[in-house]
């Protein structure tokens, strides 16, 4: 038995309670949690935002130990230390063997097939195959990767998700070149890692665009060359930033059609927006066909950060430890299993960059 949240259903508190975790299968790693970091996406779960069924145990950027194998897992050992990878590629789709693992086919297919037992026998799914939100999980082989020793196992967790997505979004998906200007809008866990991305890639404005001072504050230092509140004339004030033109590249990190409109106004002619947070399906986002052709812009989805975990994790581990990306800075809140509840409350409210739990 180990402890987990598990949420019975939309709109209801979270409960820790014990569930029946059974031995790892053929195929899959058991692994104790060292943290778990509270992201939006949890919160849209949660509360009926995006569809999950239920009882489920959230929780989808991890990091942890790996406390035992299934038959047939070679590339990690009891004892080592993992980040968990929410949409783990099966490197034998069409879109793995083209070069898009982050849209691989099977990548979700873990979140459908419950992994635990309740106290009562109730079979509990794990939220988007992880289910970090508790002391151990169980998770496929390919959603482990080993993190070299000596990195920071707490803060690593960040970068199951947030860093890997927001950095991932800069570097992959929109490719941002030296010298660019960017505008980030939302400075969440993954905004302020889209923030950071930026500056590494070497872009020269980064405007940081948030309601909440303390986010902007954090942004600036993370490398934002300006933050700005949100309104009405937020278009003006950028293009007053950039030659009158706008930004070449805009990372919507907020989830809404309100703000990827107002991303895609903040881009020049030509430029880019790439939309990184998830929205409802309902949420309809307009714009006119005659301004498609007058501002030639151009408007992208983002999953995960179009990742490839074997490419990126490496590389972000590196980063961390020679200080280009800053993993301590993003976190504002170390909480228990019990305080999930509330930092998704003060995630509704827009404050603190990310709560990590500590199972
Ligand atoms: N303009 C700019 N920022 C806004 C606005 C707005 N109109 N409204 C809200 N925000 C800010 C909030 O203040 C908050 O700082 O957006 C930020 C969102 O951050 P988090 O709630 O911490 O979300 P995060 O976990 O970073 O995820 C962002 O990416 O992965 C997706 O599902 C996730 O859609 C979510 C997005
Ligand atoms: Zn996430
Ligand atoms: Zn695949």
């Amino acid at each position: 038995m180990v402890r987990a949240a598990v949420l019975h259903g939309v709109g209801e508190a979270i409960r820790v309670e014990e569930i029946e975790l059974p031995a790892p299968g053929p195929g899959q790693v058991r692994v104790r949690i060292a943290a778990a970091g509270v992201c939006h996406s949890d919160l849209s779960l949660a509360d009926g935002t995006l569809d999950q069924a239920f009882p489920v145990v959230l929780g989808h950027e991890g990091s942890g130990t790996v406390a035992a194998v299934g038959e047939g897992v070679t590339h990690v050992s009891p004892g080592d230390p993992v980040l968990l990878i929410w949409a783990p590629p099966c490197g034998a789709c069409w879109f793995c063997e083209h070069g898009e693992p982050h849209l691989c086919a099977k990548a979700m297919d873990a979140s459908r097939v419950p992994y635990a037992r309740l106290g009562d026998g109730t079979e509990v799914l794990p939220g988007l195959g992880t289910a970090a939100f508790a002391e151990e999980t169980v998770v496929p082989a390919a959603g482990v990767v080993p993190l070299p020793p000596g990195a920071a196992l707490e803060e690593a967790a960040l970068l199951g998700c947030a860093v890997t997505t927001g950095t991932g979004a800069v570097w992959n998906t929109a490719q941002v070149p030296p010298g660019a200007s960017v505008a980030v809008i939302g400075l969440g866990g993954v905004g302020l890692s889209a923030v950071q991305g930026a500056r590494v890639a070497g872009a020269t404005v980064i405007v940081a665009v948030d309601p909440d001072e303390g986010k902007r504050k954090l942004a600036v230092e993370m490398g934002a060359t300006d933050a700005l509140e949100p309104g009405a004339d937020l278009g003006k004030r950028v293009r007053a930033l950039t030659g009158g033109r706008g930004v070449d590249h805009a990372f919507e990190c907020v989830g809404r059609s309100a703000t990827i409109r107002a991303a895609w106004g903040l881009t020049r002619r030509g430029g880019m927006t790439t939309v990184v947070g998830v929205g409802g399906k309902d949420d309809k986002v307009e714009f006119s066909a005659l301004e498609l052709f007058h501002f030639a812009r151009t408007l992208t989805g983002c999953v995960y950060g179009s990742t490839d975990p074997a490419r990126d994790v490496p590389r972000l581990v590196a980063y961390v430890r020679d200080g280009r990306v800053d993993l301590g800075a993003l976190v504002t809140a170390r909480i228990g299993l019990d305080g999930i509840d509330e930092a998704f409350a003060a995630m509704r409210r827009g404050q603190g960059a990310r709560s990590l739990v500590i199972p």
